[in-house]
């Protein structure tokens, strides 16, 4: 039997395994933005990498499927599962670092995570941003400088925490003060800003859901290391989404999400001295960690510029 050139070329489009991901691949328009023609043709060439690698027997496949129907499921107005599965993937850490190399010695990003909470209140520097006075006081100081050392005046620093059970205001709203734990500061003229606030525990990320079912299936714990979180920005330079840690966590090396890096591990310095506390307004002994911010220019083409909203009322 002969056969026509035309029936040759629609048999080259029909599936075979050996070139799968090519044969999908071919399916695209001819229109398709570029960008989403790579982005979606790398993803299907590895996904069908993947799917030979390991020789996935139909079982595994619907159990993915069944895992991420679960995921979404999971998803509602205030938990994103599929995020917190990209956290503990440690996809949200590599998307990060490929898209803010920063000068050397400028201070580096790390996870926003799920409990960031627009428009809380602005403080003056020295503020206490522990409502319910529960914790071990700590002090928080330090500088915003660029990359040259120069102070930065002007800057917003908006930090959040758990509390000293491992819980945000937000995971307790029936025992925390809303807003508890949760302040948005300006750098001084000299660059300078502080606050007053507790000591932060190490705490599991939510883990009762399908990403938490993960984690047991591989034999990993939910917890994240003892940390503050800072989003630090002005304009022109690049937003900083960041953690300082703390030095005494059992959990650093093992954080659930791989936010840890060894540059925002800072050190808090357990103080007893009472002339000193007085001075700050906290109960002696207490916590000091002093941690300066290094801000690098924006590149161009960065992302687009981080904006918050705060409430209007500044307390202090
Ligand atoms: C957090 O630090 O708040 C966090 C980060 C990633 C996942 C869950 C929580
Ligand atoms: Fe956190």
């Amino acid at each position: 039997m002969t056969v026509e050139p035309a029936t040759q070329d629609k048999a080259s489009t029909y599936f075979e395994e050996a070139r799968s991901a090519e044969v999908v691949n071919a399916r695209m328009g001819a229109d398709v933005d570029p960008r989403i023609k790579t982005v979606m043709a790398s993803l299907v060439t590895h996904l069908h990498d993947f799917v030979k690698d390991v020789s996935l027997t139909s079982e595994e496949w619907f159990e993915g499927i069944r895992f991420l129907t679960a995921v979404g499921h999971t998803c509602t107005d205030w938990r994103q599962e599929f995020i917190l599965l990209s956290d503990t993937l440690g996809v949200s850490m590599l998307v990060d670092a490929i898209n803010h190399h920063r000068p050397e010695g400028s201070t580096e990003n790390t996870v926003l995570g799920p409990f960031h909470v627009a428009g809380a209140p602005r403080y003056m520097n020295g503020a206490n941003i522990c409502l319910d006075g529960k914790g071990e006081p700590l002090v928080v100081r330090g500088k915003v400088v660029d990359h040259r050392g120069n102070p930065v005046a002007g800057v917003t620093l908006d930090t959040w925490q758990a509390n000293d059970e491992g819980f945000y205001d937000v995971q307790q709203r029936d025992k925390q003060p809303a807003f508890n734990l949760r302040g948005v500061f300006e750098s001084d003229e000299d660059g300078r800003y502080w606050f007053r606030s507790i000591k932060p525990r190490y705490y599991p990320i939510p883990y009762d859901g399908p990403v938490g079912e993960m984690l047991k299936t591989l034999g990993r714990h939910p917890n994240r290391a003892a940390h503050l979180h800072f989003i630090v920005m002005k304009p022109g330079y690049d937003t900083v989404v960041t953690h300082i840690f703390t030095p005494d966590c059992t959990y650093l090396p093992d954080d659930a999400v791989f936010g840890v890096k060894d540059s925002l591990i800072a050190d808090f310095r357990h103080v007893d001295d009472a002339a000193q506390a007085e001075r700050f307004g906290v109960a002696n002994p207490f916590w000091l960690v002093e941690w300066d911010f290094v801000l690098a220019p924006k590149a161009a083409g960065s992302d687009a510029d981080w904006s918050i909203e705060t409430a209007e009322e500044d307390r202090t």
